[in-house]
């Protein structure tokens, strides 16, 4: 069992802290992803539904409400601040919500079977995704479904190749890695994702590119705050044990770059993400 100790690591030290920091302008901004995801997902009144890597619990929170009034959600998350936090706001959810400290990939998922396991940026982390799915497929109905949402290409995606830009500029290079390392952008690869799908079981497995627009009321100044405190800029900060003068530095970088995103309502980042879908087979 290969494990995910660095992963739980990562997610309850600083990185991970800084989303409970900026939870609030974080939910606004990845409002538009939910509103795809469930699109995309169709939950449905009565469905017991799974939120994977669930982080603060935004997107559990937006799913409750399209199964009222008998349904219910479980959430879980390796990482006990975010977990914590997240249990912190299930007064909110308008169906019966658990939220469990849980590794997806190699933990039993307690409250099973569901009717659809779903998560926005939580799943593309696991040591060995293919072990991680099966996992997930084996806590699913027969029938139940997996629609999943993820970052696309870091190319075309200004939200993270900016701050990113600005660390790098600043502080130094990442090491060169793999592209499909444990990481937010590991899931870029449309053809290796719905290969990995496969691999764990899921049948009719499809893989989509779509672009979002993340919206923040703004000031631009407080969207290049966010966008330099979280996501690969906090990686390469990490790395280099940056501090607020470098976090004041990457701001001014991103704040620059996405200055033409800035409209009078309000600031409007395109992005483009890939959404999987699979089902287990009846
Ligand atoms: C980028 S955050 C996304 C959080 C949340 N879904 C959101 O969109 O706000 C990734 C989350 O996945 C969680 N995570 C990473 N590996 C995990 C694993 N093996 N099992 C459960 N959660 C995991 C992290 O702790 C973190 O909360």
């Amino acid at each position: 069992m290969t494990s995910n100790q660095q992963q739980a690591d990562y997610w309850s030290s600083d990185p991970g802290r800084k989303w409970i920091t900026f939870e609030n302008e974080l939910d606004i901004v990845f409002e538009a992803v939910n509103t795809a995801l469930i699109a995309r997902a169709n939950p449905q009144p009565g469905e017991n539904v799974l939120d994977i890597g669930c982080g603060t619990g935004a997107t559990a929170r937006a799913f409750a409400s399209h199964l009222e009034p008998t349904g219910s959600i479980t959430a879980l998350d390796i990482s006990e601040p975010l977990i914590n936090q997240a249990r912190s706001r299930a007064d909110e959810s308008p169906v019966t919500s658990h939220y469990h400290l849980v590794d997806a990939q190699n933990e039993q998922i307690p409250d099973a079977p569901f009717d659809l396991a779903t998560s926005r940026f939580g799943v593309m982390f696991f040591s060995d995704p293919v072990v991680a799915f099966t996992n997930i497929r084996n806590h699913l109905k027969p029938g139940g479904r997996l629609v999943i949402a993820a970052w696309s290409n870091i190319s075309g995606n200004p939200w993270f190749e900016e701050p990113r830009n600005g660390a790098v500029n600043r502080l130094g290079p990442m090491d060169i890695s793999d592209p499909h390392a444990p990481g937010p952008l590991g899931f870029q690869d449309i053809e290796r994702v719905t290969g990995i799908l496969r691999d764990a079981g899921f049948q009719s497995v499809v893989g989509e590119e779509a672009e979002v627009i993340l919206s923040h009321p703004g000031p631009l100044e407080r969207v290049a705050a966010l966008a330099s405190n979280i996501g690969p800029a906090a990686r390469v900060l990490k790395k280099y044990q940056g501090g607020p003068q470098d976090i004041e530095a990457i701001k001014n970088y991103v704040q620059d770059k996405f200055s033409p995103f800035e409209t009078p309502e309000a600031v409007l980042i395109p992005a483009r993400l890939n959404f999987f879908f699979g089902d287990n087979s009846l």
